[in-house]
């Protein structure tokens, strides 16, 4: 197929569409057909008129340059008629418009181009294939300007140009099929129109999401609608997108004079309200747009729900954090400057994200493509996809917790969905990773040294740091303690020889201990008047991750717990602890038997707190505890999205622990129920449908007593632990207590 691929021939930049043509007959009695298409840049193919299928933003993004370019394959049997016109429209997308934090455009090519193979299948049996070649025509198009970053114009007064016929040309990617989930439109809503007190017309579409702007419209011709994109209002309740950072994002309608239907093709948004800063007519009809939600499809499996309405309000904006990422590749954020594949992210997320949705063929993809970017020496960056030149060298340093995404989604998905491949096509990966740690360090069994994102946005550094205190090469030092063991437990299942891993463990544990664990252990609380933080040792996240991953022994734990529960007081109660801690500070607590402290967190309404964000009106989860502070100014412009999922780890802990869903053996073979119940969650019920079938976990305070149900389906075996000491082995079908 790669022989196929055409261009314009005209040299000069398009920053809009430009469209690919040709005319075609097909005899009588098609049996059927199909097309095999993809592109430099993103397609939309046509075949007389009408839009070939339902996904959107194709061919996706993946590791264009280490791996390949995605083609799609349509059946178009139903598309075609005896005289045919088939067009591919392409425009900048991933590959050729801005892309990364180095806002540098043209990452991977500096034209689209077009590639396509259609085979016809006629009733008796013979075969007719037609490719792009260069009788194609090529057209300027009524998209005059497409940019992921920086938004949409379609000007639909566009008379299109003949530029030529198409050329050939030599892509230098491969062309691979589509493994991922199709990018496609899901939901929609409609919006209030408000004016705010700087007297702007902003449509409000009451959730923050992913998608664009459909508009009907018809006005005199060569008028303009134009829009732009925020996510909250500022203090005032005025319009405000300065946390975009250098991303526009304008879309600019150009209406025809006749009736029109504008919606973008070529980029996507991130916001819930959109300013309108010019349009026809002296009324606003707020009816005619239409905000359109897109993401990945992904099968909903995770269902959780409770008495408590603050906490359903955390778990739905967990739910929308992930709709608003989950864009083919999981991002860090919708809309501002990068949206990028950042590992840590990714990581901290995954189990959530795989217990509210099946993300198994969705991750199949993504990891794939770190696979093909994984350096020679083992190294694996901050982002994925990783195109030359996409961020500045300082961003794409090997970081602990970011590059142990390589170790630690493989073991996740294999615990969620009990599938060996997942080990068995990562294992070399997890392995190498481990190797690049090993020979990091500036010692054999820690890895000090290096530059690592630490405990990102952790509040415990004071007001702008990015970093917590929590020292960097503790954080670097127990993820190679933790990947070591993730590749041990991998390499069993697998029937691989570990020793080396085991003896290599047991090392890195050694010096672990002797670096950081007996300052630990030994620190007197009652001998400072304030904690000293023993240079990033003495912290919560340190403890967390102490505890977590088993870098101490059982005896030790209470200590470890006690310091912990010390720190959390003197940090006022709250949590200080950012992207590295915060995954896993909820299951420290109530995995060692304080499942009262881990409820404390979560009930906080203080910064930094979960339900601070909810009460100050959240719809989707923040990269920041206190993006919008107290007295309702903003932390800053420049780290600060409202559409952030890192932070809604904690619903692993609602499925895990409030309703007590555990996975002994994976893929929900084996499972433990044990809900820890809190009154001021009233009643919960969760579900996730399993490998086996549906399973429900719930309970409810009824009177003076709570009240279980639980649901196991067949195959999978449960043991019901109830916190007043209740126990039930091997469990099967409904269970009412
Ligand atoms: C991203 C993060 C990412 C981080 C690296 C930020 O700009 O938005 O979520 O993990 O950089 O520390």
């Amino acid at each position: 197929m790669e022989k196929h691929w055409i261009k314009s021939p005209r040299s000069e930049k398009y920053f809009g569409a430009i469209r690919f043509a040709k005319n075609f007959q097909v005899g009588d009695c098609v049996s059927s057909a199909k097309v095999r298409v993809s592109s430099v840049g993103l397609y939309e193919l046509q075949i007389n008129d009408q839009k070939v299928g339902n996904r959107v933003l194709t061919p996706g993004f993946t590791s264009y340059n280490m791996r390949g370019i995605q083609y799609q394959e349509y059946d178009i049997t139903e598309y075609l008629s005896d005289e045919n016109t088939v067009c591919i429209t392409v425009a900048p997308g991933w590959a050729v418009g801005y892309i990364g934090y180095a806002h540098n455009k043209e990452i991977y090519a500096d034209h689209v181009s077009a590639c396509a193979v259609f085979t016809v299948t006629y009733q008796n049996g013979t075969a007719e294939t037609f490719s792009t070649d260069s009788s194609w025509a090529v057209y300027t198009h009524p998209v005059t300007h497409a940019d992921i970053y920086n938004g949409e114009t379609i000007d639909k007064t566009h008379i299109p140009q003949f530029l030529g016929a198409a050329e050939p040309d030599a892509v230098p990617y491969r062309l691979i099929p589509d493994i991922g989930e199709p990018i496609c439109e899901q939901e929609s809503f409609k919006a209030v129109l408000l004016t705010t007190p700087k007297g702007e017309k902003v449509l409000d579409f009451g959730q923050n999401m992913t998608g664009y702007v459909a508009l009907k419209i018809q006005g005199e011709r060569g008028r303009k609608v134009r829009l732009s994109f925020g996510e909250v209002l500022d203090r005032d309740g005025n319009f405000y997108n300065e946390n975009y950072r250098t991303s526009k994002n304008e879309v600019v309608y150009i209406l025809s004079g006749e009736a029109d239907d504008f919606k973008p093709a070529f980029s996507f948004q991130g916001f819930r309200y959109v300013r309108i800063d010019e349009y026809p007519f002296a009324q606003i009809d707020a009816e005619a747009f239409t905000a359109i939600v897109v993401h990945s499809e992904l099968k909903r499996i995770g269902n959780f729900e409770c008495g408590n309405q603050k906490i359903n309000q955390l778990y739905h904006n967990i739910i929308w954090g992930q709709k608003s990422n989950y864009l083919d590749i999981p991002t860090d954020c919708p809309q501002r400057d990068e949206r990028l594949g950042w590992t840590g992210d990714a990581q901290v997320f995954c189990r959530t994200a795989g217990t509210n949705y099946d993300v198994k063929k969705f991750f199949d993809k993504w990891l794939s493509d770190l696979r093909a970017e994984q350096g020679a020496d083992g190294a694996v960056y901050g982002t994925c996809p990783e195109g030359p030149g996409m961020s500045t060298r300082a961003h794409t340093r090997t970081s602990a917790a970011w590059a142990d995404a390589a170790t630690i989604i493989p073991w996740t998905l294999y615990q969620l969905y009990g599938d060996q491949k997942i080990l068995s096509d990562n294992y070399d990966m997890m392995c190498r990773w481990v190797e690049y740690m090993h020979a990091a360090g500036t010692e054999e069994y820690l890895w000090l040294g290096g530059w690592h994102y630490g405990d990102w946005l952790a509040l415990d550094a004071g007001a702008d740091s990015y970093q917590g205190i929590t020292s960097t090469d503790l954080i670097a030092s127990a993820f190679f303690a933790y990947s070591t063991q993730l590749v041990i437990q991998a390499g069993e299942v697998l029937g691989k020889d570990v020793s080396p891993y085991r003896a290599l463990h047991q090392n890195v544990l050694s010096a672990f201990r002797k670096a950081y664990l007996e300052d630990i252990l030994s620190y007197d609380f009652d001998a400072h008047e304030n904690v000293d933080p023993l240079g990033g040792k003495m912290t919560q996240t340190a403890m967390v991750l102490i505890l977590q991953f088993g870098l101490c022994t059982e005896d030790e734990k209470e200590r470890i717990l006690s310091h912990l529960v010390k720190l959390i007081d003197y940090f006022g109660g709250k949590m200080s602890t950012g992207f590295v801690g915060t995954p896993y500070i909820m299951h420290a607590l109530s995995q060692n038997g304080r499942a009262d402290v881990a409820y404390k967190l979560l009930f906080n309404e203080a910064p930094p707190s979960w339900l601070y964000s909810v009460n100050k009106g959240a719809t989707t989860m923040w990269e920041h505890w206190n993006g919008i502070k107290e007295d309702g100014t903003f932390w800053s412009a420049d780290m600060n999205s409202f559409n952030h999922y890192a932070y809604g780890s904690i619903g692993d802990w609602l499925y895990s622990v409030a309703a007590g869903i555990k996975i002994d053996e994976p893929g929900y073979k084996k499972v433990t129920l044990a809900p820890q119940p809190d009154e001021r969650l009233g009643y919960v019920k969760s579900s996730v449908k399993t490998p086996y079938g549906p399973l429900l976990s719930s309970w409810a305070y009824v009177d003076d007593a709570i009240k279980y149900k639980f649901i196991i389906p067949e195959g999978t075996t449960a043991t019901i632990i109830l916190p007043d000491g209740r126990a039930l082995q091997n469990c099967t079908g409904e269970i009412r207590l």
